[in-house]
């Protein structure tokens, strides 16, 4: 703190993130005793509170990434929208009609109503509370060209609910995954298998154009993405 004179507040993360919510312990270290702050990345401004929610800015450049392969006036459905990441970075770059954007955590939905309010992207970002399988069969079937799966630990369980979210024409599935790899596999081979394997069963006819390393969340663990063109 005494170097970086912007920081006014230094917590521990005191345990890993885990439980539906995704949600880590922290312990107070030094400064103002507070979870809450703002993040600005790419122009844009997330009201976030670290206790309650999940937040990393570790993901800024995937979430730029997905922001960049958005077509003007598609429908994107954000699965696992948190406090509205994703869904607002491409609000503000890309020129979409709408972005539905699915949270079951009251806590993420509140943050996500004011980051709304606080990137003028009323009536684009359209925050849903819910079970996102829940909301996908009561109300968004077939609606959207791209559907967006931030949550690895429900990727693989939420892909049918995915793919019944995309229009009949198809779209795109941005799917995260988890994988454990030693040093003769590949990440990026091991999740593709994966997915490739659970759309074949489904019998849907689909293309796998690009995987990719999006961190390391361990020892040998990798977070990656896989953009998943249904057709
Ligand atoms: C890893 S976070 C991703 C948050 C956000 N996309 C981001 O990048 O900041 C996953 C989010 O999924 C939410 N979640 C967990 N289960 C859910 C479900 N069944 N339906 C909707 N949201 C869920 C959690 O509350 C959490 O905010």
């Amino acid at each position: 703190m005494r170097r970086h004179r912007n920081i006014k507040t230094v917590l521990l993360q005191a345990s890993p993130v885990s439980g539906e919510l995704r949600l880590r312990s922290l312990t107070h270290v030094a400064g103002e005793n507070k979870t809450s702050a703002v993040h600005k990345e790419f122009g844009c401004a997330f009201s976030v509170d670290v206790a309650e929610c999940y937040f990393s800015p570790r993901l800024s450049h995937e979430r730029m990434r997905i922001a960049s392969m958005v077509e003007p006036n598609e429908t994107v459905v954000n699965m696992f929208a948190g406090v509205g990441c994703f869904s607002i970075v491409i609000a503000k770059h890309a020129n979409p009609a709408k972005v539905f954007s699915i949270d079951v955590n009251p806590a993420a939905m509140q943050l996500m109503q004011e980051n709304i309010r606080l990137n003028m992207v009323y009536g684009k970002v359209i925050p849903l509370l819910g079970d996102s399988k829940e909301i996908i069969n009561s109300r968004l079937q077939w609606v959207a060209d791209r559907v967006l799966m931030p949550l690895p630990e429900k990727a693989l369980e939420y892909l049918p609910c995915a793919l019944s979210a995309l229009k009949a024409s198809g779209g795109w599935i941005h799917y995260y995954g988890l994988e454990h790899s030693t040093k003769t596999e590949s990440p990026t081979e091991k999740v593709k298998l994966k997915v490739a394997e659970k759309l074949d069963a489904l019998g849907v006819d689909f293309e796998v154009p690009f995987v990719r390393v999006v961190r390391s969340t361990g020892p040998n663990w990798f977070q990656l993405a896989v953009d998943v063109h249904v057709m």
